[in-house]
């Protein structure tokens, strides 16, 4: 009796660790999510892009990314278009630093599984 007690309390130990180190990636991943949110807010890709990004004077970056994969995007960004009026942000650091997170950020947009508008996690 004692000894399964003990056994099923190291088990609750072990799945409750399982647990928290499994949420851990997820936390990390969520505020570089907002984090990249952010600088997009802070670069104005909205000032071209429109309202949510989904297109004005420029393509919609939702469906850009929804289209086109992780190589594409980043080239579009970083390299950007100049002679189209497409900014290069290679040389940017507030998004060339995080630009993986900003393409997952699209790519969340894209696929529905992150909503338009505010932070994706109300940040
Ligand atoms: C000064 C206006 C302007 C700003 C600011 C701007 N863009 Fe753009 N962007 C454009 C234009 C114009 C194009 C289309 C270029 C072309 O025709 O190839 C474009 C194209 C793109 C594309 C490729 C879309 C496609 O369909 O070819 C992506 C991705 C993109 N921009 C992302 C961003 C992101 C992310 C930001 C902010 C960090 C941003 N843009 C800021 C004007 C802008």
């Amino acid at each position: 009796m004692r000894k399964s007690l003990v056994r099923g309390a190291a088990f609750m130990l072990a799945a409750s660790f399982a647990a928290y180190a499994h949420a851990q990636p997820n936390a990390a991943a969520d505020a570089s999510l907002d984090d990249a949110w952010r600088a997009v807010r802070i670069a104005d890709c909205a000032r071209c892009h429109g309202k949510d990004h989904e297109g004005l004077a420029a393509p919609s970056i939702v469906g850009f990314a929804r289209t086109q994969g992780r190589e594409r995007f980043l080239a579009a960004v970083l390299d950007g278009n100049p002679p189209m009026g497409m900014p290069a942000y290679r040389g940017t650091p507030l998004v060339a630093d995080r630009i993986d997170a900003i393409y997952r950020y699209f790519a969340g947009r894209a696929d529905g599984s992150i909503a338009p508008g505010a932070a994706p996690h109300g940040r």
